[in-house]
């Protein structure tokens, strides 16, 4: 990982950088009107290397609470940046965010993306089920979905 790499909570002025971050990586990417709708609702936060938007992750506590439960909705880095550790930087700062906030994290995965289940289960995922064709393709029909879940320890 490179120099003058953090983690802040995500102010609206990252907004723009996002949503260009995610026309790259995503099949369907989230719209800016979605992304401001998740800074109002969520925690959101970006990774920056100096002042440069590089990451960004959106976090959704569902039950609070020490026993509750959190989903991850949204996790990217810039493509330029990626195989570099910073995902996994981010999962983790992430984690710690939940520490006393939840006790499980939730996230769902396209079946396909062997990038983002490789750094899952690196970070102590595991698969609790299938989606059958549960996300469409761009080039028409549809690809089935995992969905992951994580304990959350305190302390994390
Ligand atoms: C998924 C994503 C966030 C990972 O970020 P990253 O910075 O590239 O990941 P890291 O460098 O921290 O790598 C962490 C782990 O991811 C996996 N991984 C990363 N790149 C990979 C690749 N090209 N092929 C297979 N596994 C890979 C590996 O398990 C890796 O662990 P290792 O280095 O010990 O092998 C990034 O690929 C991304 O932005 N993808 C597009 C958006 C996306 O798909 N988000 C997830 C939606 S569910």
């Amino acid at each position: 990982m490179g120099q003058d790499i953090s983690i802040v909570s995500t102010a609206s002025s990252h907004l723009k950088s996002i949503a260009a971050i995610e026309i790259q990586v995503s099949p369907h990417p989230w719209s800016l009107v979605q992304f401001s709708e998740s800074l109002a609702n969520h925690s959101c936060y970006t990774l920056l290397q100096g002042q440069a938007v590089t990451g960004y992750a959106v976090l959704s506590v569902i039950l609070p609470g020490t026993d509750g439960e959190a989903e991850l909705l949204n996790i990217a880095v810039l493509p330029e940046c990626q195989g570099q550790g910073l995902g996994r930087y981010l999962l983790g700062f992430c984690l710690g965010r939940l520490a006393g906030r939840a006790s499980r994290l939730f996230l769902e995965v396209r079946a396909s993306n062997i990038q983002a289940i490789g750094l899952y289960l690196g970070m102590g995922f595991r698969q609790v089920s299938r989606r059958r064709d549960y996300y469409s393709l761009a080039s028409g029909g549809s690809e089935d979905g995992l969905l992951m879940m994580r304990s959350i320890t305190h302390g994390e």
